[in-house]
């Protein structure tokens, strides 16, 4: 039998309106690491999609003066667009809108409901149509929801629910012997924490919200925003036989859907967990949470705009872990690209491809002086294995580093002919490895580095030892910004 693909998922996200570099952040992510995954040689599929029930949505389309469905067919295209031109190779991009997905929805909670986890009773409380659920009373501030600056509204209705409490136990157990593993390590016990203080049953139907898919058993209500978009990841998973998920790449501020709601349902509906469900920070930007009042919201086009699709993808990944919070702010940016990627990459590769440009049939052999690049492969693996880009990053940038600082001592433009080839040597090797680490984060620089050296795209580390060399010039990688 072959092994199933590995299968990773981004968030599905809203399309309330256009995306911003929030969206872009996992799923530039995601695109990376299934990159990395499918360079070694695995099979990786990556699902990407969109939410688009709910009152969030509905509200969204009253306000655009648009029928739902038109309004979502179109942000759902700037969506798939925005991915696109990130370079995102991604298997399927899925809309809860779809047919198929729809349908597995309805099966998905008759199933349940069969099963005896679902009942009916009364709901009272104070509902965040911007968050899509409901909040305690701690959470307010002022009385209203401090993100969307508005008061939740009271609600009172009759609803399905979920019998979430009685997952409890085999929750903490698989969560506890990594059967599901949540990552990093401080998410997984503050999740475990709130699970060992209880698990309340939650609501999982509307009456009062049409648009949504409805409930197989009582069509009278529709099914909550939230279990109809989980159920995405089952709908693909289960038609294409890569189920389970192997990876949901999500922030942290959906987390306990992810790994506590969504795995019980899936226990109830008697299919297996997600296994690893990993929750990255949030970011601001200039130190303030990116908002549309605020005026301070950066869109994965204008981060095109000004520093092309590659260099907008890796900056994100770089400026800081992976897990952590952090911020962004342009001239930040602008400096990093500089330091990075213009003054890094870009020179090294501009001065090599200079001076070797006269020499024909360089053989890049990956035999003498590789044990040093071997060891920094080990240090990039093992940071990626672990989905910590902001560490892979660095380790490129030291071997950029290494040689800038073997150039300078080894002073190849001060010699000629075969001296010159000699010394150009375990520098090109460099180039070309560097080249190749960069691949999931910038797939079209490395194309372009591979090219100038008169290689073709390399997808195996080993086979690139055997390349003849044929290096050309080529336009300056990454020019100065100001
Ligand atoms: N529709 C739900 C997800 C359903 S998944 C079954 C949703 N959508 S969302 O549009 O609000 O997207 C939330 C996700 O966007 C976060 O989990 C994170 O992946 C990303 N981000 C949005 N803003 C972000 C930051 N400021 N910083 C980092 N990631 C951000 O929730």
């Amino acid at each position: 039998m072959t092994r199933k693909p590995y299968f990773i998922t981004t968030p599905i996200y809203y399309v309330n309106d256009v995306p911003h570099i929030g969206h872009a952040y996992t799923t530039v992510a995601a695109d990376v690491y299934s990159r990395f995954l499918r360079a070694r040689g695995d099979a990786a599929v990556l699902l990407v999609g969109t939410d688009e029930h709910g009152a969030k949505i509905a509200e969204a389309a009253a306000k655009a003066g648009k029928k739902p469905k038109v309004y979502v067919d179109e942000l759902a295209q700037v969506f798939r667009t925005t991915w696109e031109k990130l370079n995102i190779q991604y298997d399927r991009f899925i809309r809860t809108t779809d047919t198929d997905h729809e349908a597995t929805v309805r099966t998905f909670l008759q199933k349940i409901y069969d099963s005896g986890f679902i009942t009916k009773g009364i709901y009272e409380g104070l509902y965040c149509v911007g968050h899509e659920k409901f909040m305690s009373a701690e959470e307010l501030v002022d009385g209203k929801c401090p993100e969307h600056n508005r008061a939740p509204q009271p609600y009172k209705e009759e609803n399905y629910f979920f019998l979430l409490s009685k997952f409890r136990k085999q929750l903490i157990e698989q969560i506890e012997n990594e059967e599901i593993e949540i990552r990093p390590l401080e998410r997984k016990n503050e999740i475990l924490g709130k699970i060992h203080q209880g698990l309340q049953d939650i609501s999982i139907s509307r009456a009062s919200v049409p648009w949504g898919i409805p409930m197989p058993f009582d069509p009278t209500h529709t099914i909550y925003v939230w279990i109809d978009a989980l159920i995405n990841y089952y709908t693909y998973g289960k038609l294409k036989g890569t189920w389970p998920a192997d990876l949901h790449l999500v922030g942290k501020d959906i987390l306990w859907f992810h790994a506590v709601i969504w795995p019980a349902l899936l226990m109830a509906a008697g299919e297996a967990p997600p296994k690893k469900i990993f929750a990255h920070g949030f970011f601001t930007i200039g130190g303030s949470k990116m908002s549309k009042t605020l005026g301070n919201v950066i869109t994965p086009q204008q981060l095109i705009d000004k520093f092309g699709v590659d260099a907008a993808r890796y900056l994100l990944l770089s400026a800081f872990p992976f897990g952590a919070d952090g911020d962004f702010d342009w001239a930040r940016l602008i400096e990093k690209y500089n330091a990075d990627l213009a003054n890094g990459i870009g020179n090294l590769h501009a001065r090599l491809t200079t001076l070797a440009v006269s020499h024909v049939g360089i053989v890049l052999g990956w035999d003498d002086e590789l044990s040093e690049i071997r060891r920094f492969r080990g240090r990039y693996e093992a940071a990626l294995e672990q989905l910590d880009f902001y560490l892979a990053i660095q380790v490129i940038q030291e071997l950029i580093s290494k040689g800038d600082k073997l150039m300078n001592e080894k002073r190849p433009w001060a010699v000629e002919g075969e001296a010159q080839k000699k010394e150009l040597h375990g520098l090109l090797q460099i180039l070309a490895a560097v080249a190749y680490f960069m691949h999931p984060f910038m797939p079209e620089t490395s194309v372009k580095i591979w090219g100038s050296l008169g290689i073709a795209e390399i997808n195996e580390f080993k086979k690139m030892g055997k390349a003849v060399l044929r290096v050309h010039k080529i336009e300056n990688l990454f020019p100065r910004i100001q």
